[in-house]
């Protein structure tokens, strides 16, 4: 039987390294890509290519590589992503625009590449990773919610625009996860917040928070690589796949009940945890 292929980004690290693992153990032939293409493991099955999501001759090098070596692609997952946080007034727009650029047209780009090679052999799965924040939302994560926001929007469209060919587009909104997510963000605030900045106590706040919520944090990339696959595989798939039952239940209640909602996320602000 021929065997299926899936392409992951993100694989250096997290959930997209942990569902690379997983996928390579369950007979898939996996082609993973991340900027620190070391950080991949290397079996038979499961293939390390150097991608920056960023840059169009990458995403085209990634997509041609498995076509040439395959002739097809059954899955493709779009994990790589991080969070550029920090006050929108101090954050620059190049900085604002590169999260798009990550966290959106990468995964946009990879999948129009994608698209022809699916359409041709009549079935493909797109797996984006997004997150709750594509629908909660917090201070001084403008940027990141925005384009987890598009990203979902994109998706439904995208859904409806290819399923006549087979080809299903599908959400995975995780929540905190232990990896170096939340390493990263506290680092991107710090370095986007202008040193006489009015938002000083907002960045306290929040880089606390992140600290905290880092060590509470029960889910791990083993969950998610399992959710992830589930979305990749599911014979009927969902439009949405969440880890628990309360990140499904936070982001109705977002949705529903966006004024209490926000009037929650404020008293955060106004009275923080001690
Ligand atoms: N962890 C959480 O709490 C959480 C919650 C909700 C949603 N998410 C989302 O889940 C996805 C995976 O996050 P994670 O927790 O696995 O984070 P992670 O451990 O920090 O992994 C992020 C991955 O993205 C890759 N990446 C970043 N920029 C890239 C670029 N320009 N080109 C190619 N690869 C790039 C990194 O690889 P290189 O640096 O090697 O390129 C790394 O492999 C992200 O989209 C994130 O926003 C995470």
């Amino acid at each position: 039987m021929l065997k299926k292929i899936v392409a992951i980004t993100g694989a250096s690290s997290g959930m997209g390294l942990e569902t690379a693992k997983l996928m390579a153990a369950n007979n898939w032939i996996v082609y993973g890509g991340a900027r620190h293409i070391e950080k991949i493991p290397t079996a038979s099955n499961l293939h390390p290519v150097k991608l920056d999501v960023t840059d169009t001759s990458s995403n085209q090098n990634f997509i041609n590589t498995i076509i040439a070596e395959q002739g097809h692609i059954d899955v493709l997952i779009n994990s790589a992503g991080y969070g550029e946080l920090g006050p929108v007034e101090d954050i620059s727009m190049a900085t604002a625009r590169q999260q798009f650029e990550t966290n959106f047209f990468g995964a946009a780009e990879l999948t129009k590449l994608a698209l022809p090679h699916m359409r041709k052999q009549h079935s493909g799965r797109i797996v984006n990773i997004s997150s709750v924040g594509g629908d909660i939302y917090s201070p001084l994560g403008a940027y990141y919610h925005a384009s987890k926001a598009a990203l979902q929007q994109w998706s439904d469209i995208l859904d409806l625009e290819v399923q006549r060919f087979n080809i299903r587009s599908v959400i995975v909104q995780p929540s905190g996860t232990r990896s170096t997510w939340g390493p990263i963000a506290r680092q991107r605030i710090l370095q986007n917040t202008n040193g006489d900045s009015t938002y000083t106590d907002l960045v306290n706040l929040m880089t606390t928070t992140l600290a905290d919520n880092a060590r509470g944090m029960s889910a791990t990339t083993t969950d998610l690589a399992q959710v992830i696959i589930a979305a990749a595989t599911d014979k009927h798939p969902h439009r949405r796949y969440f880890n628990t039952f309360h990140d499904r239940l936070t982001v109705f209640v977002a949705r529903a009940l966006p004024n209490l909602f926000r009037r929650q996320i404020q008293r955060s602000i106004t009275q923080p945890k001690q």
